[in-house]
């Protein structure tokens, strides 16, 4: 019988047993899996663990805050956080290609990652030490998925920190390969971690980056955090958070759409509200919200978000839509 304190015992122990008195960096995104691997890990070796978050600018809004202040106060892991909002931002200047903006966001956090790496290799090196372990959260799906291959993975090009150059070679990590997702999240419960990030719902690695359709801008970015902050605030409030399994919202930023709003004409953008249901996002159904929720969304988003003057409702199954718009 495997209960989660056992779980987490029987990993912990192996971790201890491949890393021993070495060094392991890890990088966080601010989802669950990074999360429960990283907290893991530090509960097995401390302070010999650093976590890396690359904060890219394409977050929603309160993710950096959940990573730096409550992941941190739940597990007193050593946390470098690096602030690439201004490169990211300048590298997908002018980009509308959905694919060009995923390779370059995907490169890029590599990049960055790579820098800060190097750095705390730097840092360990003058301390007489070396930091040789790279800890990931790949999940039993994950292992059998790329052991698969199903094709599917080749339509959008997802982005994950794999290809380090030679001068960066590290044995991996991987305490979450024999777990499914629920269990994940039981195992992240049962170390302490907050509920807004063990039950997080998916959010891609391209973030915001890949729910603007057109160029990606700070004003847009400020714009759409602020319609999906609204959008997950109802749908939390009105208990469907389990029920659907995530609703991305996105910003027409290339459309615009006449409306009046008090005695004057606007001109703003839609956006789009793309509930689904799920059991692995391989296929999923548009979620049939109850109509008073998406009322609320709608009233408020019009209300509370400049330049947005229509919210529209995505009714896609996948397949033919995917979840995301790009
Ligand atoms: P699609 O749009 O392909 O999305 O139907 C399927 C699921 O994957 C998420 N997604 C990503 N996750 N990196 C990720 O880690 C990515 O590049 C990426 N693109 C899509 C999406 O949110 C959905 O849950």
């Amino acid at each position: 019988q495997w209960t989660t304190a056992s779980i987490v015992d029987e990993t912990v122990a192996a971790i201890r047993e491949q890393i021993g008195d070495r060094r392991a960096i890890c990088a966080l995104s601010g989802g669950v899996d990074s999360a429960v691997a990283a907290a893991l890990v530090h509960r097995a070796i401390g302070d010999q663990l650093t976590c890396v978050f690359v904060d890219h600018g394409l977050l929603r809004s309160g993710e950096r805050a959940q990573v730096e202040r409550d992941f941190v106060a739940a597990t007193g892991v050593r946390l470098v956080t690096i602030d690439a909002v201004d490169r990211f931002l300048g590298a997908l200047a002018g980009v509308t290609d959905p694919e060009e903006k995923r390779k370059i966001i995907g490169r890029e956090f590599i990049r960055v990652f790579e820098q800060a790496a190097r750095d705390l290799q730097a840092e360990a090196g003058a301390a007489g030490e070396q930091i040789d372990f790279l800890v990931q959260g790949t999940l039993y799906p994950d292992v059998v998925e790329s052991g698969g291959g199903t094709g599917a993975a080749n339509i959008k090009s997802h982005h994950n920190v794999g290809g380090l150059p030679d001068d960066l070679q590290f044995e991996l990590v991987e305490p979450l390969r024999a777990l499914f997702k629920d269990e994940v999240r039981r195992v992240g419960l049962e170390l302490g971690l907050p509920e807004t990030i063990v039950h997080r719902q998916p959010f891609p690695g391209p973030g915001l980056g890949i729910r603007i359709i057109g160029e990606v801008t700070a004003a847009r970015l400020a714009t759409l955090r602020a319609a999906d902050s609204i959008a997950r605030e109802e749908l939390t409030a009105a208990g469907l958070d389990r029920d659907i399994w995530q609703c991305p919202v996105v910003l027409l930023a290339d459309v615009r759409s006449v409306g009046v709003q008090g005695d004057g004409r606007t001109y703003g953008h839609p956006v789009v509200l793309r509930p689904v249901s799920s059991e692995d996002a391989m296929t999923a159904d548009w979620t049939r919200l109850p109509y008073d929720v998406l009322e609320r969304i709608s009233t408020r988003i019009t209300n509370e978000v400049a330049d947005v003057n229509r919210v529209t409702l995505d009714v896609t199954s996948k397949p033919p839509g995917t979840i995301e718009w790009e």
